[in-house]
Formats: structure tokens, sequence, C-alpha cells
């Protein structure tokens, strides 16, 4: 293969620069030469393109966000955008696509794939939902970035005696929650995953923290689970303690990645060069207990990510 592009897609996540910058560097070490498409499919459309050398990602590393810019693309799901994106690689030389980002990003690559253009997928996503793979590039990032800020929070929640409720991005997922309110010591954690008992699990929890000399509680709610306001207000109703409301936000997908995410993403961003190289397609690399490996998006796609039970049982033991 002499030419590749590589793009960002879906809700940006930091690594995704080391990211590119792996795929550029592996690509140049090769001599491939390598086009940045920019704001994921939609530049493949619109023929937004930049060509990159080794040089051009120079410094990138310790970057939040993409320097490609990023976008969810809802003309890439019509016949006649997937078409445009097909004709615009045949065009430009494009011999092979690195596609970083989620689910949605890998349906894009899958479509491309089907049409000719030998598409490789790259698990990038705050969330790490994605079934196949341990690992998305931004998780570790996302849940330092909370952690720090509930820390701040749990400053203030002790000097007033107070109960905090905090909404932690994941979409329907919540590892994120479940990760961060174990490093945080959250009282209780409100997962999509798994029901919860609104009296034993988090009115009897605060009780039992409050005769064991807990003044105060941290409560993470998965933006997933419902309404942290609700949550805030049924806790106040409840047990009558102060309780104030905090949603993170947008705040956990940026910041410079983690030593974690800068290495994964030049581990996944060489291995997806390589793969392409071999003549590989519609695949995604995925980490597999911490092996670099990939495998067809359909079959990775079917793929389901369950809750880490051990975790969200030692949390529930050690939290209060
Ligand atoms: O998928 C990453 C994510 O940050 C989710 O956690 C969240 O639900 C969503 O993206 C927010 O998307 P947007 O940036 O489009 O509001």
């Amino acid at each position: 293969i002499r030419r590749i592009g590589v793009l960002t897609s879906g809700g940006d996540a930091p690594g995704m620069n080391a990211l590119i910058r792996s795929v550029v560097r592996s690509a140049s070490a090769n001599d491939i030469s390598v086009l940045g498409i920019r704001r994921g499919y939609s530049g493949l459309i619109n023929g937004d393109i930049i060509e990159m050398g080794a040089r051009s990602v120079d410094g990138i590393i310790r970057k939040g966000g993409t320097m490609l810019y990023t976008a969810r693309c809802k003309e890439m799901l019509t016949e006649e955008g997937l078409q445009k994106a097909a004709d615009t690689c045949r065009y430009l030389g494009i011999d092979g696509l690195i596609c970083c980002g989620g689910d949605g990003t890998f349906r894009g690559a899958q479509a491309l794939s089907r049409k000719g253009v030998p598409c490789i997928g790259v698990p990038g996503t705050i969330d790490n939902d994605i079934g196949c793979s341990d690992y998305t590039i931004g998780f570790d990032t996302a849940c330092n970035t909370a952690i720090e800020c509930i820390d701040k929070l749990r400053d203030t929640m002790q000097s007033h005696e107070r109960c905090s409720v905090v909404e932690v991005m994941g979409r329907r997922a919540g590892h994120l929650a479940l990760q961060v309110g174990c490093a945080v010591g959250a009282t209780a954690i409100c997962l999509p995953e798994r029901q919860l008992d609104f009296d034993t699990e988090i009115v009897e929890r605060m009780r039992i923290g409050r005769i064991k000399g807990r003044n105060h509680h941290i409560i993470i709610v998965a933006e997933g689970y419902g309404s942290a306001q609700e949550v805030a207000d049924q806790i106040h109703e409840a047990t009558g303690i102060d309780t104030r409301v905090t949603i993170l936000g947008h705040i956990q997908r940026g910041g410079s990645p983690s030593a974690m995410d800068r290495v994964m993403a030049t581990r996944m961003g060489y291995a997806a060069v390589r793969a392409l190289m071999e003549g590989k397609t519609n695949r995604v690399v995925v980490s597999d207990n911490n092996i670099v490996t990939d495998i067809d998006i359909e079959e990775g796609l079917a793929q389901s990510k369950d809750l880490n039970q051990c975790l969200f049982e030692a949390q529930q033991t050690v939290a209060i």
C-alpha cells in the first residue's frame, strides 16, 4: 500500500491525537503517505483533507482533543453519502483508512469496507463501552479528570456535612461511573446495567455511614441511569441531608492524555497500520487482556461488555 487516510469520529477522547501521531509515524516509517481526513466521515464526503507527515504530528502526543476535529456524520448513514465517501477514497488513491471512534464509527468503517475501501477501526471513547475491546482510548484520562473534580467536591461536602450527587458521562454504559465511583470511595453508584434498591443501597448505606462516623457522602450517577437531580431530591426527602448536584459533563472529555492513553493509542495506531499493510480490511483493533490484536468488525459489534461485577462488589464492601 502507498497511501492511507486517518480520521477521528464521534465524541472526542483524550489520546486521539496520540493515535493520529502513531498512525502517521508508523506509516512514514514504512514509506506510506498519510492523508488526514478532517471532521470524521464528513471530511471524506466534503473533501476536507490535509496531507500529513512525521513532522506534522510533532508535540501532539500530550494534547487533548483531536487535531483532525471530529463529527457525528448523519450523511454517512445514507447510500449517497457513503458512495461519495468511497468515491473520494478512490479518487485520492487511499489504499486503506483508519477510523478512530466508537461503535457508530465502526459501522461507517464496515460500510466503507463493503464498498471496497479497506478500513480498520480503533476504539476511542471515554465510555469504554466497546464490547470487543477491554479498553478504549480516553477512558483512563476521563476517569482521572472526574476523580480530580470529585476529590475537590469532597472537601466542601465534608466541611458542610452534605451529600454530593455527581453525574458522570458514559452514554448508556456505567463503566466510567463504576471506575470513578470506586476510585473516589463513593457511598453508592447508580448504574444503568443494574436495578438499584433505593432504600437499602442508598438510604440505608448512608444511615450506616453516619452511625460509623461519616459526616458526608458522594453518590455517583451514571448519565445512562437517569436524572442526578431526581436522585438528589429523593435522598433529601428520605434522609433530610443537605444535598447538592454536580454534572461533570464535557470536562471529562478534555485534558492531556494519561500515560495509559498515550501508550495504548501508540500501540493501537501501530497495530492498525500493520493490519492495513497485511492486507486486512473490515477489522477493529482491540485490546484483549492487554494484548493488542484485531477482529472482524461485525463480530466485534455483536459483542457486549458486562459490568465488572467483582469491582462493584469490592467497592460496595469497602465504601462504608
Ligand atoms: O461517547 C462519549 C460521550 O461523551 C458520552 O459519554 C456522552 O453521552 C456523549 O458523548 C455526549 O455527546 P455530545 O458531545 O455530542 O454531547
